[in-house]
């Protein structure tokens, strides 16, 4: 049974947040005594050229993009189980990120999606199921559906659709769509792709595949509803059965205290007392922080945007940095005004705060081994790799409860000592002051408890086994309702 990944991102290869995470290791994961993975990606000029360096090139040909014709190369690299082809074209893929803006990544990825589809044949490579992840890929099941739809080549291949972050739809105007893709007129309708006057390329995406999965079960319940449905939710009510929330892991080959590379001393569940005082002394030096193994110190890594909470901190930093005895570490890139927020603090409390802005997986690995906790109280998180990540290093979440976070972190229950973490409901900064008063409370009386927490955040199992065979059973059931109607 055959399975194309069609992604904008996947580790080790190009990576700017989770979905790169996920389309990296779930492949690995699927059973390959029952699958054939292969994924599928845009040779991007911004990759390592130690990458660049490895991939072979397979053939080429042209895209029709309406009136155009594109050149698309096809290369190949292979990495344990998995084949991973690159889809090459230096004008839509140059350029130092994935990503430009949205106008240019329409068309780029309108490009990649039709590129993806027309490069089968010519691998001789027809799959079950396309597996396509967000709006960038959201054209392959409408152009399954149409521009293929008759070619007998494409009649067996099902489709399933991954929703990342329904924040970002791909939404522009219906004529340029129109324009570059040459879809026919009716596939514009509210039926269709339209939605709110525009093209929206994830909302193609959600029509036309033929099942549509979030990465964790709440977050798949959210998308129903008006407040977290952006839009769509009547969309997602009606598609209800075949709509799938599966929640991610992560990859415990490159999130394990006891062998990652980026740590100055590794440590398990046996021997994380010396282990993480040294991990988190040393962080402590990377952020200019004062070297005091007792204080709580709280990490963040996360993009700077409203969705990961960011307003909320902005609320209550001042006072809990006047009045908790805490320290911060910060790592990320974002908005400008949550950029200049961490520089201010930092200068006015520098033994309190330590911020670098910017990516780096150094810096991140450093904080989810040497943080006593990891902060991420999101207005809505469609999953959330960093609070499993830092689980598994010992360093407990403090989330608010939505989506992903709900699923993963279990709130603390000091009377029955059970939990995973500290977490918050409502979209509040007094409650997110309230949990971090309540975080230094344990963290400074209950030292005992406290502890007792980290060991079962550490043995909480977020790998990717169990959620690759759920996985392995959505396809089945695609494949398998195909075979009863032959
Ligand atoms: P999202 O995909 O919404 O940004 P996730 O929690 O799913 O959030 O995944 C974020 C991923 O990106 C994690 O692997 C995290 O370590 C990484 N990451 C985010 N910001 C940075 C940064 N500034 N430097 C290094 N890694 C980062
Ligand atoms: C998105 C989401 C995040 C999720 C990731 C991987 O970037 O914002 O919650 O973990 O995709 O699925």
């Amino acid at each position: 049974k055959q399975i194309l990944f069609a992604s904008s991102e996947a580790t080790p290869y190009i990576k700017t947040g989770g979905l790169a995470d996920v389309v990296g290791a779930l492949p690995k994961y699927i059973d390959p005594n029952e699958f054939e993975i292969r994924v599928i990606l845009p040779k991007y000029e911004c990759m390592d050229s130690k990458f660049l360096s490895e991939l072979n090139y397979v053939c080429h040909f042209y895209v029709d993009l309406n009136w155009r014709k594109q050149y698309a190369g096809i290369f190949e690299a292979k990495r344990g189980n998995v084949t991973y082809y690159f889809v090459d074209n230096e004008f839509y893929f140059a350029g130092p990120n994935p990503y430009h803006n949205l106008h240019e990544d329409v068309e780029k990825f309108a490009f990649f999606s039709k590129a993806v589809l027309t490069a089968l044949p010519l691998l001789n490579y027809a799959p079950a199921v396309i597996h396509c992840n967000d709006w960038q890929t959201g054209l392959i099941p409408v152009f399954l559906h149409t521009t293929f739809g008759s070619d007998v080549f494409y009649s067996g291949i099902r489709t399933v659709f991954s929703i990342h972050n329904l924040k970002f739809q791909g939404r522009w105007k219906i004529r340029d769509v129109m324009d570059v893709t040459g879809l026919p007129e009716y596939i514009f309708d509210h039926h269709g792709m339209e939605s709110y006057g525009e093209a929206n390329l994830l909302k193609g995406g959600c029509v036309y595949a033929d099942k549509i999965c979030t990465v964790s079960p709440t977050y798949a319940h959210d998308i129903m509803t008006p407040e977290g449905g952006e839009g769509l939710d009547g969309l997602f009510e009606s598609r209800k059965e075949d709509l799938v929330g599966i929640l991610n892991g992560i990859d415990y080959d490159i999130f394990d205290p006891k062998k990652d590379e980026y740590l100055i001393d590794h440590f398990d569940c046996d021997t994380i007392a010396n282990g993480k005082p040294l991990n988190k002394a040393c962080l402590q030096r990377l952020f200019s922080l004062p070297e005091r193994e007792n204080v709580l110190l709280v990490g963040i890594v996360s993009r700077m945007t409203d969705q990961k909470g960011f307003d909320l901190i902005a609320y209550i930093l001042e006072e809990v940095l006047t009045t908790l005895d805490i320290q911060f570490v910060v790592l990320g890139t974002g908005e400008n005004r949550y950029e200049h927020m961490f520089h201010y603090f930092q200068k006015r409390f520098p033994n309190k705060i330590g911020s670098y802005i910017g990516y780096s997986e150094e810096r991140a690995h450093a904080i989810y081994a040497g943080a006593d906790a990891f902060m991420m109280p999101s207005l809505f998180e469609p999953c959330g790799l960093s609070q499993m990540m830092s689980m598994r290093y010992g360093t407990v979440p403090i989330v608010r409860e939505t989506g992903g976070l709900k699923d993963s972190v279990c709130p603390y229950n000091e009377y029955e000592n059970t939990g995973t973490g500290f977490s918050f409901c409502n979209y509040n900064a007094h409650e997110l002051l309230h949990i971090l008063q309540y975080a230094c409370e344990v963290y400074y009386e209950h030292r005992d408890k406290w502890n007792a927490m980290v060991l079962r955040d550490m043995r909480t199992d977020f790998s990717w086994e169990k959620s690759a065979a759920e996985y392995a059973k959505l396809y089945d059931s695609l494949i398998i309702s195909d075979e009863s109607t032959i």
